[in-house]
């Protein structure tokens, strides 16, 4: 047996003892949700009837360095987004090397268990090396050839888990928040029909995965029209694109959750799937107007005003989360005939990218699962 699996296999064992979590301890739940004490639950069985629930995994978490973490996510999810594994600078960090210890034991564990994976993602701005653009002399690459690089990318990555991945994030983040296209390296080398290669050279590589399109602040009205543009651009010339994911990651006051609901309408209306993809709400203060979005380019410099609890969330704030996501989960149950999955960003508050977006070193609590890896109370209400 391939260690990583071994590894696994062991892991998905101890799972199975887990308190409160395994399949038998589901089936014998009262059926009234406000009965359940917070351990009885799992967030799997509490959505069952609306859309699948889904976490990011990173790396240590999928090779097994964080054996509670992966139990966790077993018991609480049932579809998983590699959080990083799959980007082009981890998968294919330079030209002729690929890595693909974490990528294939996050497909093997969803295949084993049954579970959808989202790869994420083929092409984005971000996290992608330098060198991807460029010729061996460091030359801007000519439109052909980074093309021809974009699609060997595509056929290895993409071709590698034909049928074996459930959908791909094809392409990340490529609008402005004015609903224009973003400029980026692909965008200027290649031209705005990156995006309609992109989604044509993975249907070709992984015929039978769902192709989305994935980015943040999509609850903004410019940014939604963009967004629509996109996908009927790509649907009037016959290319497929089966869903889009809206990224959320929100704050306590940020966005204004009918934004949220008048979106997931407009991109319904489209004919496509809507997802969220990266839910996380952060109970943290921001400085003015970095409260929303989430361009990971932002560094901000750490300030304590800005980390106000780490030694605990005091219970009113707890509280006023628990209110934010009743919020927005009350929207997505009553759109569940168009949300076909929600994705938090992050299995537990220990390890959410939050601590350190856009600030580093804060301590914050954005997930519906504490840093002891208990599901929070306000679980039960949502
Ligand atoms: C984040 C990861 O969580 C971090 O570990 C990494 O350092 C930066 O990227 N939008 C996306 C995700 O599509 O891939 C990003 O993930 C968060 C924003």
């Amino acid at each position: 047996m391939h260690k990583n699996k071994l590894t696994i296999a062991i892991l998905l064992g101890m799972s199975s003892l887990a308190l409160g979590c395994n399949d038998s301890a589901e089936q014998s739940k009262p059926t009234l949700k406000s009965q359940k004490a917070p351990d009885q639950l799992t967030l799997k069985a509490q959505f069952k009837d609306n859309f699948k629930i889904g976490t990011a995994i990173s790396r240590d978490q999928i090779l097994g360095a964080l054996p509670e973490d992966l139990n966790v996510a077993k018991a609480q999810f049932n579809t998983f987004t590699p959080e990083n594994s799959m980007k082009w600078e981890r998968i294919h960090p330079e030209l002729e090397t690929y890595d693909f210890e974490a990528a294939d034991a996050l497909v093997e564990y969803a295949q084993e268990n049954s579970q959808e994976l989202v790869g994420h993602t083929l092409v984005w701005h971000s996290q992608t090396p330098d060198w991807v653009f460029e010729d061996d002399q460091g030359e801007p690459l000519t439109r052909d050839a980074l093309l021809k690089r974009m699609q060997n990318h595509i056929n290895t990555v993409a071709g590698r888990y034909k049928n074996r991945i459930f959908a791909w994030d094809v392409v990340n983040e490529a609008l402005n928040e004015d609903g224009t296209l973003r400029e980026s390296k692909w965008s200027t080398i290649i031209g705005d029909d990156f995006i309609e290669y992109a989604f044509k050279y993975a249907k070709q590589a992984a015929p039978n995965a769902k192709l989305y399109y994935n980015d943040y602040n999509l609850y903004k009205p410019e940014k939604r029209a963009g967004a629509i543009a996109l996908i009927k651009n790509l649907q009037s010339k016959g290319i497929q694109i089966d869903g889009i994911g809206m990224q959320a990651h929100y704050s306590l006051d940020n966005p204004e959750l009918s934004l949220m609901e008048d979106s997931i309408v407009a991109y319904a209306a489209t004919g496509i799937d809507v997802m969220i993809t990266e839910l996380d709400i952060s109970v943290l203060p921001f400085p003015e107007g970095e409260e929303q979005g989430a361009d990971i380019s932002l560094d901000i410099a750490l300030q304590e005003r800005f980390n106000p609890y780490p030694d605990g969330l005091p219970s009113e704030v707890n509280t006023q989360l628990g209110e934010r996501y009743k919020a927005v989960f009350n929207i997505l149950k009553k759109h569940d005939d168009k949300v076909s999955r929600v994705t938090f960003w992050g299995i537990s508050d220990a390890r959410t990218w939050r601590n350190d977006w856009p600030m580093q070193g804060r301590t914050d609590y954005p997930l519906l699962i504490d840093r002891e890896l208990k599901l929070k109370s306000f679980v039960s209400d949502l």
